[in-house]
């Protein structure tokens, strides 16, 4: 059986790209991304999907409340029978109706060590606080800000000669790598959430 994956975008899109490339070699097996969704009509992230044949959607959020346009989210989540949801680079905060119809289903990759650094600019955070390891995360999505259990973590060591530049491209490489491999162990069916712990069963 192949699980039905949907990405939520707002840019760039490399997370995309890594996890479609991931698909692609068939690190991550019995997977397809049927569909982007992306609230920026200009997101190289919908480039990306359509190079790929993927569906590429633009959804603009202008003149709706949350309610309403996360409704329509979830029209074409549906729409596309979607089993799993990625957020990837998507800058707005999901509603309880989509976070309740898919608990357990919707991860994140956040470019900080959470719970430190939540929110935007998570790099910038860290840099500027001065600390010495930094990272990214994937978590599973709940109804709070980056605050759902974590599912895999990687540090990166903040280096004299860094600059916030240079600290985000090294944070990014290894987004690259947690990503798909979060995305492999759920379609796998080897992770089991108890509370806020996430076991991987791999
Ligand atoms: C990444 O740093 C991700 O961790 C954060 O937003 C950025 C998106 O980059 N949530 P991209 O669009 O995947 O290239």
């Amino acid at each position: 059986m192949t699980v039905k994956i949907a990405v939520l975008v707002s840019g760039r899109g490399s997370n995309l790209q890594a996890i479609i490339d991931s698909i692609e070699k068939g690190y991550i097996k019995n997977a397809a991304v049927n569909v982007v969704i992306s609230n920026k009509a200009d997101a190289y992230a919908l480039e990306r999907a359509g190079k790929h044949g993927i569906s590429a959607v633009f959804l603009d959020p202008v003149g709706r409340d949350r309610a309403g346009y996360d409704r329509e989210i979830l029209n074409v989540l549906k729409e596309y029978n979607t089993d799993l949801l990625l957020l990837a680079g998507y800058f707005r905060i999901l509603g309880s109706e989509i976070i309740g119809a898919y608990r357990h289903r919707i991860l994140n990759i956040h470019p900080s060590l959470l719970p430190a650094f939540k929110g935007l600019h998570a790099q910038k955070q860290a840099f500027e606080y001065g600390v010495k390891v930094a990272g990214c995360t994937v978590h599973f999505v709940d109804e709070g800000l980056d605050s759902g259990p974590i599912i895999i973590q990687k540090c990166v060591s903040v280096l004299p000669e860094d600059t916030e530049e240079t600290l985000t491209a090294r944070i990014l490489e290894q987004e690259h790598v947690i990503y798909p491999e979060a995305v492999r162990l759920f379609v796998e069916g080897k992770l089991k959430v108890e509370g806020r712990s996430v076991i991987a069963l791999d």
